[in-house]
């Protein structure tokens, strides 16, 4: 096996043939509701009930969607490298449980995940399936109005990033796959892992505004790229 020690960061191209929308392309969820009013903190504040109705339509939606091909490759990969004493360190910009429920086992949710709430006083966190309102209260401290989706915003750190860090200086690897390389921190992880002298690689439906700093890309739907570069690794 030529790589052993893997680093994937999955976008919402992943999740798209699952029928999960992505952000950026036309008709996608930025164009239907302004990332200002519903995925920033100020936005927040100012208007809690629309941002409350925009995460409870996309958890809604996750009871509608399965994973798809690519999810159960890389569920694969991960069993196949422990298996050879090697290791995949799998982290997701996205907020969905499809990589979950396609068998992977440890997953980093760097922008946190829609079945996960978070209180704002306490910091206490707890899995949430149905619909959220602004006036709910914390199950631990019991305070209300400042519950909120365990997701970063716009302007909020990114979960685990030390985590990440070390997984990218110590890797073999690198893999991007189904993201556009617009929203850093994550759109700079091809440069900081070319830093580390590390081979990369890009799976994606088209070129990205970070092709360019990987040293091999592969265009296509992830669902029939993923399967095939998973096969190759573990041949
Ligand atoms: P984007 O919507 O920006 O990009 C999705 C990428 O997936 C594009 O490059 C598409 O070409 C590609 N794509 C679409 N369908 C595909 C398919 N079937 N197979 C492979 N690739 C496909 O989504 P992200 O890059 O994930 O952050 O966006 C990054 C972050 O920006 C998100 O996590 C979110 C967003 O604002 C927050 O909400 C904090």
């Amino acid at each position: 096996m030529k790589y052993k020690n893997i680093v994937i960061l999955t976008g919402a191209g992943i999740s798209a043939e699952s029928g999960i929308d992505t952000f950026r392309a036309e008709g996608g969820l930025w164009e239907n509701y302004p990332v200002e009013q519903v995925a920033t903190p100020e936005g927040y504040a100012k208007d809690p009930d629309l941002v409350h109705h925009f995460y409870n339509l996309r958890r809604a939606a996750l009871k509608t969607v399965t994973p798809n091909p690519a999810h159960e490759a890389l569920a694969h990969l991960e069993t196949g490298l422990v298996k050879s004493g090697g290791c995949l360190t799998l982290i997701t910009q996205n907020v969905d449980d499809l990589h979950e429920r396609g068998g992977s086992k440890d997953v980093i949710h760097m922008h946190g995940i829609l079945t996960s709430m978070l209180c704002a006083v306490c910091e206490h966190r707890w899995e949430h399936y149905d619909d959220t309102q602004a006036n709910m209260p914390c199950p631990a401290c019991s305070v209300q109005n400042l519950c909120r989706p365990d997701i970063v915003w716009f302007g909020e750190m990114p979960y685990h990033m030390r985590r990440i860090e070390s997984a990218l200086a110590a890797c073999d690897l690198f893999v991007s796959i189904g993201t556009s390389g617009a929203v850093y921190p994550a759109a700079g992880f091809v440069q900081m892992a070319r830093g580390f002298n590390k081979a990369t690689l890009e799976l994606n439906l088209e070129s990205s505004q970070g092709s360019h700093y990987f040293q091999e890309n592969r265009l296509g739907p992830a669902s029939s790229l993923v399967p095939q570069w998973v096969d190759e690794v573990l041949k």
